[in-house]
């Protein structure tokens, strides 16, 4: 998964806004960048590993001058994170060069045949294919479009790509299977980007490209064509009403802090999803037979944590099911009367993607809730919500993953009074009380953060860290989890704490910090039996709830009190101090917990 740009002017230099461009485009990967300009009839590129900063440091993007230029930052598919497997990828003849997100899944072949042909490959790349096809094709005496079209009508897999020759100056050639490419325009200058926001920079009139669509951009032109028959597609460029601001720090030092303190905003936000669609999603759920949770990482939590609420308030059975595991699970048995919810921040994780894809050709129906418009899934979907959390720049989920609550909760309540599964005045208790979220997560907040930095610092050279969680708060167990483990490097284990007995115990030494969840249900007399089990083993308990009574100051080593909510509403308010936790261990730790290693914000590979 990778980040690509591209700009053509009628008379500046491009790189400048390149460079500014791509450094939006770095949460989509970061371990190489890339930059191409074509220069009185010459490429010139500047790649290297490592990230946009540092090669800026090293080698300048501002030395490149042209008024034509791509531009890619990667996150590692096929080859190494090194210089030669950096984009953009050439030609044998250095005339041609590509920028790629995807994967072409049938460039071994390719790449075969080109070899046979007497292509010279200079990089371990899937992406390198594109540019020795090109040049194949203009040596068979076609233009650059042919030569374009024909070369990806031969891929398959998924590609956002932006290709500049020097047969051609003043023109991008992009295209888009899969992967996002939207475009942008304004007076003299075009510019295509896997994102909105990297665009906003510079303009805000902007159209998505849709599967299976290529488009040839010039300064002053931009035509979009099938893929498929070439036949022209006729498209509105729309005024996009979001700031650049919207997408930067903030004063704060990390965007994963600010991302967890714009939650009270966030939540405020998905509170107010379109009601007519929420109404219609519901009806669907309503009249399928099955309904399946579908998502991956942190909105699988999301799911796990939807199918209590959906079981408590509206008695409805909904499978949550990890995105990759979906087709070889339940693939098989998919008919038309089930419904899929697929929950994805991005809308482009590959695996919900697939899951989808799966369930539609058997006639499921496709529902989703996404944070990114114009993303594959909200195509896909049948409906979507939108859960309007803004951009989230940090890798790691936080604000995304309490806006994917808030519309859960809203889908369930909705469906609890469609089926009469609640009383008109405990829904109105409820709903009241979900919309006072803000201001309690607004005062966790306040309340939490200094407690907080005081346990990352007990727990940051820890072994290991245990999470333990019962009923609707096991996702959330999972996911404080997986926040710590993912930016902290930490090894973490998170289970339902009725499984502690059946071995996970055996794990429990002095010290070992556990972090238990306790809410004032059903499940809480059981989870206090569970902390005393593993404190009377050694274990250093912390706490996490909204009681403070004897019993649960008893199993507490330290307690972290959060303002009383419902304890249905506890997996929103108990989540705040868990990501506080993992962003302050991983500060104190020394690590960037916005770019953890390894990782990308949108997983667009299988
Ligand atoms: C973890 C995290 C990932 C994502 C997962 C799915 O903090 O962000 O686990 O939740 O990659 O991404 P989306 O929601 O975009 O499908």
């Amino acid at each position: 998964m990778c980040g690509i740009i591209g700009i053509v002017n009628i008379s500046e230099d491009v790189s400048e806004k390149l460079f500014k461009g791509l450094k939006l485009l770095e949460y989509r990967g970061y371990d190489s960048a890339g930059m191409a300009v074509i220069n009185n009839g010459n490429l010139q590129i500047i790649k290297d590993k490592g990230k946009i900063d540092e090669i800026h440091e090293k080698y300048d993007f501002l030395t490149l001058s042209g008024r034509i230029g791509i531009a890619h930052t990667r996150w590692a598919t096929h080859g190494a994170p090194d210089k030669v497997n950096a984009h953009p990828h050439i030609d044998c003849t250095g005339s041609i060069a590509v920028v790629h997100n995807g994967i072409i899944e049938n460039f071994m072949d390719l790449k075969t045949e080109l070899a046979e042909q007497g292509h010279k490959f200079r990089s371990r790349t899937d992406t390198e294919v594109v540019a020795h096809l090109i040049e194949e094709n203009l040596k068979r005496g076609m233009d650059v479009e042919d030569a374009f079209v024909n070369a990806i009508r031969r891929l398959k897999g998924a590609y956002a790509l932006a290709v500049i020759s020097t047969a051609s100056p003043d023109k991008i050639f992009c295209a888009r299977v899969e992967s996002p490419l939207v475009l942008g325009i304004r007076e003299g200058e075009v510019y295509c980007s896997s994102d909105i926001p990297s665009l906003l920079l510079f303009t805000n009139k902007i159209a998505p490209l849709d599967n299976g669509e290529y488009a040839i951009i010039s300064p002053n032109n931009v035509e979009i064509r099938r893929i498929s028959d070439g036949s022209r597609v006729r498209k509105q460029f729309k005024k996009i009403d979001m700031g650049v601001e919207e997408a930067k720090k903030e004063g704060y030092p990390h965007y994963m802090l600010k991302e967890i303190f714009e939650q009270p905003y966030s939540i405020r936000y998905a509170l107010n999803v379109q009601k007519n669609y929420l109404e219609l999603m519901a009806d669907f759920i309503d009249r399928s037979s099955r309904l399946f949770l579908v998502a991956a990482g942190t909105s699988y939590h999301a799911g796990l944590v939807g199918s209590y609420i959906f079981s408590k308030l509206a008695r409805i059975t909904g499978m949550p099911v990890i995105a990759s595991e979906f087709v070889s699970r339940y693939g098989d048995s998919i008919t038309v009367d089930d419904s899929i919810l697929a929950i994805s921040q991005s809308g482009e994780t590959r695996d919900v993607l697939w899951a989808v894809e799966q369930a539609k050709m058997r006639g499921a129906t496709i529902l989703a809730i996404v944070n990114v418009l114009a993303s594959t899934l909200t195509r896909v979907a049948r409906i979507y919500l939108h859960q309007q959390s803004g951009p989230e720049i940090g890798v790691a989920a936080t604000k995304t993953y309490t806006g994917q609550l808030t519309i859960l909760y809203q889908l369930a309540f909705s469906l609890a009074r469609k089926r009469g599964k609640l009383g008109q005045d405990e829904m109105d208790r409820f709903i009241e009380e979900l919309n006072m979220l803000p201001d309690v997560i607004d005062m966790i907040l306040k309340k939490c953060d200094r407690e907080i930095l005081e346990v990352a610092n007990e727990i940051k050279d820890a072994k290991y860290v245990i999470f333990l969680g019962r009923g609707v708060n096991t996702g959330t167990a999972y996911e404080g989890r997986l926040k710590l483990m993912e930016i902290s490097y930490i090894p973490s284990l998170a289970y339902p704490a009725g499984e502690n007995k059946h071995g996970p115990i055996s794990l429990i030494e002095k010290d070992v910090p556990v972090i238990g969840l306790v809410q004032d249900d059903e499940t809480k007399k059981l989870m206090i039996s569970n902390l005393h089990e593993v404190r009377s083993r050694g274990a250093k308990t912390y706490v996490i709830s909204s009681s403070d009574d004897e019993e649960v100051r008893e199993v507490s080593d330290v307690l972290i009190k959060v303002p009383r909510v419902s304890a249905l509403f506890t997996p929103i308010t108990y989540v705040v101090p868990l990501q506080l936790l993992a962003y302050h261990t991983s500060v104190l730790r020394g690590l960037d917990p916005d770019k953890p290693r390894n990782l990308a914000k949108s997983v667009t590979v299988i």
